[in-house]
Parts: C-alpha cells; structure tokens; sequence
C-alpha cells in the first residue's frame, strides 16, 4: 500500500472574512486527514490563502492600508477561523511568501521560454475608476459588480497560456482515468461544457494592476492569479523548475486529492493539469469538487446580508456541533443548506440525545452500579453477538464510506453505533438486572460491552470530532489509539460523568 497522502485544500482569497461556506471546505478536508492519519498513512495536508490581485489590492485602498498591510491581517483571520475549528493541516501557505513567488517566477519563465506562453492582447469589460476588467458573467445589471457603473470594452497588452495545445490530451487523459475528477457529475460538466466545445487559451497577466508576482522580463505586467495561485500546490513542497527538487516535493508529489469547491473545479481540473504537463510533472491523483453551503437555499453575500462565520456559531455551540453540521448535513455532490435552526435540531438529536446521552447513561450506571470500575465478566455473551457483529459491520462501511469520500454516510454509519448502543440499553434494561443479586455479573457485562461500543466510536470519531472523542476517552478512563490497535480492553475504570453536548 502507498502510506503517503497529500491533501491539498483550495487555497482561500484574503480579500475578506471567511464565511461559513469557505469553512466547510477546510473541514471536510480536516476530517479526510484524521481519518488516514488514523488508518496510518503519513498524511502533509496543506491550506493557506491567495494573496494577489485587483481585488485585494483595491480592498487595501478602501482601507487606506498597503496590500501587504491588509492581507497580514485577513490572511491572520483565516488561519485564526482554520485554528478554531481544529483544522490539523502540516503547512498554512500564504502566496505573498518569498519562496513561493520566486518558483512562480521561475514557473512562468520556463514555460515562456519553452513556447507555452506568448504574448497577446486581452479584451475585456473595463471599468476604469475601478481599474478592473470584468467578464460578461461577471456584471451585475451590466454594471460593474463592485461600483455599479458601466463599463467599456477595452483592450491590454497580455501573455497567454497555450492551453489548447494540450486540449486533445486532457480530453484523453481525463477519459481514461476514471477517478481523476469525482463526483461523476463534475466530470461530465467539464467534459461537455468547457473542454468539447473548445478551450481559449488562457491570459497569464495583467498590465492594469500592480499587487501580484512581477513577470520578470517585462516589469509592467503581473502573472495573473491562476499560474501563481495553482503551483502554490508544488512550490510549497520545493519544486524547482530549473534543478533539483526538496525532498518534500519527492516524497509527497503528486498530490492524492485536491479538495476544491465547484466553482473552481474548471482551473483544478483543466489549467491545473496543463500546467503540469507541460512542467513535465506527475498528474494529482484526484480532484473532488465538493457542492456549495447555502443559506436557506441562497448563496451568501454581503449584499443580502445572510452571512454567517464559523467563529460565532462555535462560541454559541461548539466546534464540534459545527464541525457535526458540516460533515454530516452536507450531500455529496448537489448543494446543502445551512441554517441555525437545522444546526441545532441536528445537535440536539444525534449529538445531544443519540450521543451525549449513551455516554452520560453508561458512564452514570457503571459509577452507580460497580463504583467506577467494571470487568468483562463475559456472562451470556451469545446474547451480545448480534450486537458487537452490528457493530463491525458499521465500522467496515465507516471505512469503505470514507474510501470513496462519503464523508457524511461515513459519519451516519458511525453513529449508527451509538444508536444501536442506546437500543442495547433498552433491550437490556440495566436498571432491572441491578435489582437482583444474582443478575450482578450480566449487568457488569452488559455495561462493560456498552463502554466497549463507546469506545469503538470514540476511535472512529477521532477523525469527525477529534474533541469530543478526547472528551469521551477521558470519561471511559482509557487513552487515544489509532485504527490499527482498536484491540479489546478487558475492563474499564471511568471517571464522572459529564455533559457532552447541552441541549439548546
Ligand atoms: N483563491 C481561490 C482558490 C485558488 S486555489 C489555487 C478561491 N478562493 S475563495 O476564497 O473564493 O474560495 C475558497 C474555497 O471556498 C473555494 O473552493 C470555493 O469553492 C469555496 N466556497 C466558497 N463559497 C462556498 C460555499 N458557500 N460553500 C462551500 N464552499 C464555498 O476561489
């Protein structure tokens, strides 16, 4: 087996607070990470923020700040808001950083050199106090989107990408690599709507802004965003074009799953790929396109004022309520809704009443019943073995859910365990066993296949929740151990029982 992993997130704007929707991909990525760093893969996951372009550096000037002045700081907000929501990532890259522009550099020289990129002319959709151009797409009322006033249609000085070059080979290499761009459905849209039709090249430069990576042999012009945002993926690694490449780019190259939203798929899946080919480099194994956070079925905005931040629904409910809502309430493919309402009918019932309660229960009656500390007194264990079977059968579709990326029935498997436990407590009735001497050893071992069952979730858990898995180790008295020495324990010692989750 391969045991290294690399996962990429896409690498987020600093041009403003993320919001929840930018979260959710960090998470998910999160979760991906734990769960093979658990199976005992060595796993480098990386996230960080795209720092250049005309919108920052128009941002910057509203804010009478330098652009470097502005992105320090909303760059420090997405790695605070990453932080809080426990994302584990190895490296946070920021494409401001000195080592990354200077590969970029290096990128775009080759690939002119090579014959790649050419000089050309770009025409747009101009506005000229805002010094941007625009696409058709772009235009609000066939207005500029950021002031509302009309634009013109202009022309510049640009260099191109030679993408249709490639275009022929893509169209192959994507047909005949069936896992390369999940879900299925993203696949087909790249297929038929952007690469059958015929692909344009693509324009590299700009001459109309400055706050971006210099072309060095021809100053006015600055690469634009995708060349210097995509190779964030490989410069960060030590790619270099023109010698030996750092050891961390031989070991983690290609990437095994780049984690992207779909409205970008098009530059992962397309100009991501063309770039490394004609750098001569491996293809990344996988490119998922994960759906959109909606709000209440609306895209969030500034100018509909429905945005919601990460950091504030955690201070009200907890990372790892959040963390539940975005990983399980999201679809695979089509996009999720979010509202406050569902994040807390969703906490309180599978975290609070299926979750919180089993380990409150459990940990209660083992204090109750036997002081703490119980021994698998293996009484009538022909009675439990539907029971632990249930349990294997939904830790091995935990895993094969996780293998194809289905984060959400992966985690649903997961709590079946719990709600299967909490139906062993019914079938059981503790409570009755307690009132008969003669019952102490069937009830010592009911509660002790109850802790077992927590605790083999808590493990898969980890991945999903990795605080509140800490929290219930700490209650059950046992330490942390990956997927690989989930052996069985032959008794437990718990501590008190404590409130996992608060019913809102
Ligand atoms: N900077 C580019 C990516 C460059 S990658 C080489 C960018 N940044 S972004 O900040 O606009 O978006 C970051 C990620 O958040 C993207 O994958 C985007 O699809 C995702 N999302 C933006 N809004 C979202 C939702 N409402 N829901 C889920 N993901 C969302 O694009």
């Amino acid at each position: 087996m391969d045991k290294k992993f690399y996962i990429a997130t896409s690498i987020a704007y600093a041009s403003a607070k993320p919001h929840i929707g930018n979260t959710y991909e960090v998470v998910l990525a999160d979760a991906i990470a734990r769960f093979k760093r658990l199976q005992g893969y060595d796993v480098y996951f990386q996230t960080g923020t795209d720092e250049h372009g005309q919108k920052i550096e128009n941002k910057a000037k509203d804010n009478n700040q330098e652009p470097k002045e502005y992105v320090d700081f909303v760059s420090g907000e997405i790695k605070r808001i990453w932080d809080t929501m426990n994302a584990s990532y190895d490296k946070f890259v920021r494409t401001t950083d000195k080592c990354h522009k200077d590969v970029v550099t290096k990128i775009f020289n080759k690939l002119y050199e090579q014959g790649d990129i050419y000089k050309g002319e770009y025409s747009g959709l101009y506005c000229t106090p805002c010094e941007s151009f625009w696409t058709e797409s772009q235009l609000v009322d066939g207005k500029c989107p950021d002031c509302g006033r009309n634009v013109i249609e202009a022309k510049e000085e640009a260099y191109f990408f030679k993408i249709s070059k490639y275009a022929k080979w893509l169209e192959e290499y994507i047909e005949s690599h069936k896992e390369f761009i999940e879900p299925e459905s993203r696949k087909n849209e790249m297929i038929n709507n952007f690469i059958k039709p015929g692909l344009e090249d693509l324009c590299v430069s700009r001459s109309s802004f400055k706050w971006g990576i210099p072309v060095s042999f021809d100053k006015k012009h600055v690469i634009y965003v995708w060349i210097d945002a995509l190779s964030n993926y490989i410069t960060f690694l030590g790619y270099n074009p023109d010698g030996e490449n750092a050891e961390l780019f031989n070991k983690y190259w290609p990437c095994d799953l780049h984690l992207v939203g779909k409205d970008i798929i098009r530059f992962h899946t397309i100009y991501w790929p063309i770039i490394l080919k004609a750098l001569d480099l491996p293809m990344p194994k996988k490119i998922f396109g994960h759906p959109w956070m909606l709000m209440g079925n609306d895209k969030m905005s500034k100018s509909k004022g429905n945005i919601v931040y990460a950091d504030d629904l955690v201070s009200e409910f907890g990372v790892d309520a959040v963390r539940y809502y975005m990983l399980h309430e999201m679809p695979f493919a089509s996009d999720g809704n979010f509202t406050t309402d569902l994040l807390i009918e969703s906490l309180n019932s599978n975290l609070a009443n299926t979750l919180g309660n089993l380990v409150n229960r459990t940990i209660t009656m083992v204090n109750k019943y036997f002081n703490g500390t119980v021994i698998n007194r293996k009484v009538d264990i022909d009675k439990d073995k539907e029971f632990f079977d249930y349990i294997d059968t939904c830790k091995t579709t935990v895993f094969e859910k996780m293998e194809i990326l289905r984060v959400a029935d992966a985690l649903d498997a997961l709590f079946d365990i719990f709600r299967r436990s909490n139906k062993y407590i019914d079938e059981n009735e503790p409570w009755v066993l307690a009132k008969d001497e003669n019952n102490n050893e069937r009830l010592e071992t009911v509660l002790f296949n109850l802790l077992e069952a927590i605790r083999i979730g808590a493990v898969l858990l980890q991945a999903f929740m990795p605080e509140t898995a800490e929290r219930i180790f700490s209650q059950l008295g046992v330490v942390a151990t990956d997927f690989n020495n989930i052996e069985t324990k032959e008794s437990f010692t718990v501590g008190e029982s404590e409130v996992l989750f608060e019913r809102k």
